[in-house]
């Protein structure tokens, strides 16, 4: 395990899968009925932008830096924002929030936080970042037992981020199958696979062959690029493919897509967004 994700926080795919992620717990929140949220790869936390890992890459500049100095921020940003402004309390930005952090911030009382990591070592300080909130549950052990071992939750609903590291080649396979695992497991899980995008591989158009029999009642699949395809680029962008969306969700992103392609493309921003699986 080399992946820290403390050299890649508040980078262009972390500020894409973040605001998204903020969304679903929004439209998840609508209801009063608790929900849980579930997040197989949780990383820190909390990230320290000024920290040796972040400096050395400096890939938050690209990402949240960008949206911090933005003048036409989208309303849809507020919880986004509201979080980031709450850790940054002196007015400058330094510190970053991972998906673990942004849920415990934005859920209610009555909801739960179910966080798992692998790294001992951040595992370890994903539980110090917690704070003993006491709706926050860390776990850990492997990923990719984890809709077995949690599902299905007593709320009877989720939001699941399944978010690896892509180290290892068949990531992008372990995803779907984790994808088929939750839906088998909790057919109404409103589950997120983060992936990245590098160029238009054939592994990606297995992945979504894969998916699209995953049997997911309803999968969307949502791309933001920074560079175009063919540039030999590391990561040219990287996409979320969700399952059961919460109604009202193609919408905003039809509302934020454009303007985060705007904001955050490097050599060429672009998006895309369509239905792996439609009703
Ligand atoms: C992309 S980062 C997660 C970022 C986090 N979800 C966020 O958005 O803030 C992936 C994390 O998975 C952890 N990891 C790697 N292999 C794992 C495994 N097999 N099971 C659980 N966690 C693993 C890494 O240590 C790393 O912290």
């Amino acid at each position: 395990m080399n992946y820290r994700h403390a050299f890649h926080a508040g980078n262009h795919a972390d500020v894409f899968k973040h605001i998204v992620l903020t969304r679903l717990i929004a439209l998840m929140s609508r209801k009063e009925q608790p929900f849980a949220y579930i997040d197989t790869h949780a990383g820190l936390g909390l990230y320290d932008l000024n920290g040796d890992q972040a400096t050395r890459t400096g890939e938050w500049l690209e990402g949240i830096a960008r949206l911090w100095q933005a003048t036409d921020r989208p309303a849809l940003t507020d919880d986004y924002v509201k979080v980031i402004n709450r850790l940054n309390t002196e007015g400058e930005l330094r510190y970053y929030p991972g998906s673990p952090e942004l849920a415990r911030r934005l859920m209610r009382q009555q909801d739960r936080v179910l966080l798992n990591e692998k790294h001992p070592q951040d595992g370890q300080l994903l539980k110090d970042n917690m704070k003993k909130d006491p709706r926050v549950a860390v776990h850990l052990g492997e990923g990719w037992h984890v809709p077995r071992a949690l599902l299905p939750v007593a709320e009877k609903r989720a939001v699941m981020l399944i978010d690896p590291p892509f180290e290892q080649l068949d990531e992008l396979q372990r995803c779907a199958k984790a994808m088929k695992e939750t839906i088998g497991r909790m057919r109404q899980t409103v589950a997120a696979i983060w992936y990245p995008i590098k160029d238009d591989s054939r592994a990606l158009k297995r992945f979504y062959q894969e998916l699209t029999s995953s049997g997911a009642p309803k999968l969307l699949r949502v791309e933001l690029l920074v560079h175009s395809l063919d540039t030999p680029q590391s990561l040219n962008g990287s996409g979320l493919v969700i399952s059961n969306p919460p109604w009202g969700l193609e919408e905003e992103l039809n509302t934020l897509m454009p303007w985060l392609a705007n904001l955050l493309g490097q050599s060429q921003g672009g998006w895309k967004m369509d239905w792996l699986i439609a009703e």
